[in-house]
């Protein structure tokens, strides 16, 4: 299949791409992430850091890594290897790589439950029951051993599944028709959870900012979040980036791209904190937040549990979406530069990360007093994917995109071989070169507490 330049499969055009970077972007870390670490560092004015980040630093590292693939046309760490010949460039491929392997491995066990879910919304598991009984739910299911790991290993298969059949239809076709539908449901939770008395302290919470609750941990989340929720950092962008048509405008494909993405997870927020408060729920809950509060949210809805069904089937599908990129990240590492077969390359490569993530499925019940650094082993696999390698490869794209290559390649990339107006080709220099830079390492050494 898409082993050599000249077989490379390619988007079928602009809102293709669109809708496979947007199915990248739009994910877990929209929905289920962005509202429960919103909650846990305290709400609003963790989203105005949230916001900057994006501005600041996602957008240029995002075109930087679109960029980088469409010239490379290569995955991330062959792009480095022939855009950068014999120079060490090559490592931040490698940690890109890795974070794909780490995020894979708990992003599965997530996506499970997601499924898990539709089944009991199918079953009408929820109907009748009160807050206290949903939420007992949530906790009983992710503390058991076998139901987490066979949902983790169903979802996995689905995604290896769509990988060996390659990106272009399965994923282009499917990502059209299903974000659309994701942002109708959105819209009515957001709408059924700002009508409910008590609403407006949840709006309070995501709006009204209180920077002393602001620490430089936040700050950290907050960076790492905005490198997770548009998948920058490892190279998902650069790959998809690399199955791009050379006469696509990519500038405001970065910028759709980025405002999906970040309307949807403040859409969510509006559908979680309204009903969080209503309900009387801690708005710190963790990571169960969206399990225990949707559920609440539907039991009190006309037909909620069909709204329910829904809503965890499109959660699955947005995961599925985003897994598909993560895999196919280190699959074409394989299937690139060791000339691995795609079908050899995703089984090999599913079947080990599936593995890797097991002890993340378990870290809620058996392995939950398993702790390293203080964390479990699903919260480390999060922590050191999310806030260490991904704005580590954010530097390194950056970087590479405003000092290593020459000004006239940037150029020559950006503006389609003099094609399209680049007016914005200083500004974006400048933050490829100086802000993103500066912002991250400032950032990641403070929130390591180095600075
Ligand atoms: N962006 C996805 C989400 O928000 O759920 C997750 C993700 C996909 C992270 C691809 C990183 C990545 F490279």
């Amino acid at each position: 299949m898409a082993n050599s330049v000249s077989q490379r499969d390619s988007f079928s055009g602009k809102y293709g791409f669109i809708a496979a970077a947007a199915g990248s972007a739009i994910g877990l870390g929209n929905i289920w992430k962005f509202p429960y670490i919103t909650g846990v560092y305290g709400g609003s004015a963790f989203i105005i850091v949230y916001l900057i980040c994006i501005l600041l630093i996602g957008l240029p590292v995002m075109l930087s890594e679109i960029s980088v693939g469409r010239r490379a046309q290569k995955g991330v760490f062959g792009a480095y290897k022939t855009l950068a010949p014999g120079t060490p460039w090559f490592f931040s491929g490698y940690m890109g790589i890795a974070a794909a392997f780490l995020i894979l491995s708990f992003y599965g066990v997530v996506a499970g439950w997601t499924m898990e879910y539709v089944v009991k919304a199918l079953a009408g598991s929820f109907t009748g029951k009160n807050p206290d009984q949903i939420s007992a739910m949530f906790g009983d299911f992710i503390g058991q051993t076998a139901r987490p790991i066979f949902w983790q290993v169903g979802f996995m298969a689905l995604t290896c599944f769509i990988v060996i059949a390659g990106i272009k239809n399965g994923i282009e076709k499917y990502s059209k028709i299903l974000m659309p539908v994701l942002l109708v449901i959105l819209l009515m939770l957001c709408l059924r959870s700002v009508t409910l008395d008590g609403a407006s302290k949840g709006f309070e919470f995501l709006f009204k900012p209180d920077f002393s609750k602001l620490s430089g941990e936040a700050i950290l989340a907050a960076m790492g979040h905005a490198f997770f929720s548009l998948s920058l950092g490892m190279g998902t962008l650069v790959t998809y980036g690399s199955y791009l048509k050379k006469t696509e405008s990519l500038a405001p494909l970065a910028g759709q791209i980025t405002i999906a993405d970040t309307v949807i997870a403040l859409l969510a927020g509006i559908a979680i904190f309204p009903a969080v408060f209503a309900f009387g729920i801690e708005p710190a809950a963790g990571p169960g937040l969206v399990f225990v509060t949707l559920p609440n949210v539907f039991a009190q809805m006309p037909l909620g549990n069909i709204f329910c069904i829904l809503f965890f089937s499109l959660l699955a599908i947005a995961a599925l979406t985003s897994s598909i990129s993560i895999l196919e990240v280190v699959v074409a590492h394989l299937v690139e530069d060791f000339k691995v077969s795609r079908k050899t390359a995703t089984l090999m490569m599913t079947l080990v990360i599936t593995l890797f993530g097991i002890p993340s499925a378990l870290s809620f019940g058996s392995l939950s007093d398993l702790s390293i650094f203080g964390l479990n082993f699903f919260d480390l696999a999060d922590h050191i994917a999310s806030n260490f390698l991904l704005p580590l490869g954010g530097l390194c794209i950056s970087l590479f995109v405003g000092w290593k290559m020459a000004r006239k390649d940037v150029a020559d990339e950006l503006s389609n071989s003099g094609a399209v107006k680049i007016a914005y080709l200083p500004v974006f220099l400048f933050l490829a070169r100086i802000v993103a830079p500066i912002a991250i390492a400032t950032v990641f050494l403070h929130g390591l507490k180095i600075i």
